[in-house]
């Protein structure tokens, strides 16, 4: 008992990136650090606040103080959203931290470390400054932040030239970073080239942290692993996949529509391709039309999940475009699901995604090859892993008709092709499954770090 309480002094302070794809891999990490017998606090931005639920009532929740709004993400754009956010938070993050240190001491408890996400990095001037233990947190691959690297070598070499990959270029392989090529480095719809420059300027690695936490695992991505361990010269921690190392727990900003899953009850093992863009990605009215005939052509059944504001409209109003959907045969059509039990469901044979971070491994975890159709930033080297080295997927590249998704369906639903990835997709499942048991490498990674703690 009083080594327990001993224990629970020991704090640990993380601090998300308000958006759906960075709140839950560290809620997960938060989840897996309670367990090991650490109390937690979650300090939030107003922006994208995650309502604490029942299931984590063990965790405090604060507020770190910013005035940003959903008119400014609008107008601003992601990347320059997250830079005026960095600069909000500045300074009245670190009088908070300093008031939060005091009373956490009048308690007698400890801060043992401060963990945030990469585009949090405001975190770092305060976390130094009161000389606590600061940690990294990324929540995309280990490749894409080689990707983030690569790129700003590049641009300090000659500047935007080298990176907006025009002519033949953005065909070309960027050296080093096979499969990626120059169309895949992470500039993005997300901001403009420039804006992207900065933003990753400021999220890659200064020097001052002690040790970088990435949501991935050694036997995907070994190479990109040993590449950053070589280039920071700190401890890389690959702690993923995070889902699976800390139980499921509410994390969804949005509300999830459970009954999908009685839909899918009802549907054949492996009949219907799940379709689902991520919590950020919008798509045009004539794209989804296209996708929806191509799904239908294809004969297979499918589950969508359209969420509200995510379709730009301009012929028709988002509801009128819904109706016609509902519509559509062999179709369930819901405005945001439970992701990882879709997944998990034996009726699902297929995932078109965007290719987040999350998404892909939550596809993996699952062992249900893809359809990549990536957006943007880093969705697009997750695109290319996906079809070029782990080979359990189809990228559908240029403009979306509906020939082009009927034949990438049916290449993986019908074809020996799919046959074959699927074999591959379980496979990988299984090495998952096997890095987060007692034995394995992400289990030993979690252990390392808390061995520094
Ligand atoms: C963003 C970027 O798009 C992504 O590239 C980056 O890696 C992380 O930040 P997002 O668009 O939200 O992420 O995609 P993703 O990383 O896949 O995360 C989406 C999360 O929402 C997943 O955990 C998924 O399970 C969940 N989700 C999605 C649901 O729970 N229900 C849904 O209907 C759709």
């Amino acid at each position: 008992m009083e080594e327990k309480l001993a224990r629970r002094r020991r704090r640990v302070l993380l601090i998300p990136a308000p958006a759906q794809g960075h709140i839950t891999p560290i809620i997960q990490l938060a989840k897996a650090l309670h367990f090991k017998g650490f109390s937690i606090t979650i300090a939030q931005t107003k922006f994208n606040y995650l309502n604490p639920s029942k299931n984590l009532s063990d965790f405090q929740f604060v507020t770190i103080p910013e005035s940003l709004q959903e008119s400014d993400l609008k107008n601003l754009g992601p990347g320059r959203f997250m830079i005026k956010l960095a600069k909000e938070c500045y300074v009245s993050f670190k009088d908070w931290l300093g008031q939060f240190l005091v009373k956490q001491q009048s308690i007698n408890e400890e801060i043992v470390c401060v963990i945030y996400d990469e585009f949090m990095y405001f975190v770092e001037a305060a976390v130094k400054e009161f000389k606590l233990h600061n940690v990294i947190l990324s929540t995309t691959s280990a490749s894409a932040f080689v990707c983030r690297f690569v790129m700003f070598k590049l641009y300090a070499i000659d500047g935007l030239a080298h990176l907006k990959g025009s002519g033949g270029r953005e065909e070309e392989l960027v050296p080093e970073l096979y499969p990626i090529r120059y169309k895949d480095l992470p500039t993005s719809v997300v901001a403009p080239v420039e804006i992207s420059v900065e933003l990753f300027n400021n999220t890659c690695y200064k020097g001052t942290a002690s040790s970088i936490i990435i949501n991935t695992v050694r036997c995907l991505e070994i190479s990109s692993l040993e590449w950053l361990q070589r280039e920071l010269a700190i401890p890389v921690y690959p702690i993923g996949p995070l889902h699976m190392v800390a139980s499921a727990s509410p994390t969804s900003l949005l509300e999830e529509d459970k009954s999908c899953i009685e839909w899918l009850n009802k549907q054949k093992s492996s009949s219907v391709v799940y379709i689902s863009l991520g919590s950020f990605t919008m798509m045009e009215t004539k794209e989804v039309l296209e996708m929806a005939s191509g799904l239908v052509s294809s004969n297979q059944s499918f589950l969508w999940v359209i969420r509200p504001g995510s379709i730009r409209t301009s012929e028709m109003s988002e509801e009128e475009l819904f109706r016609k959907m509902v519509t559509l045969e062999r179709g369930c059509i819901v405005k945001w699901a439970p992701q990882k039990q879709v997944l998990a469901h034996s009726a699902v044979g297929a995932f078109w995604s965007h290719c987040g971070w999350n998404s892909t491994l939550e596809s993996l975890g699952e062992g249900v090859p893809m359809i990549c159709r990536p957006f943007m930033t880093d969705q697009k080297g997750n695109a290319r892993y996906l079809e070029c080295v782990w080979k359990v997927g189809i990228q559908v590249e240029g403009e979306i008709e509906r020939g082009v998704v009927e034949r990438a369906v049916k290449r993986l639903m019908v074809d020996e092709e799919g046959e074959e990835m699927k074999r591959r997709a379980l496979i990988l499942k299984e090495k998952l499954k096997v890095s987060v048991s007692a034995e394995g490498s992400s289990h030993k990674s979690l252990d390392d770090f808390i061995k520094t703690l």
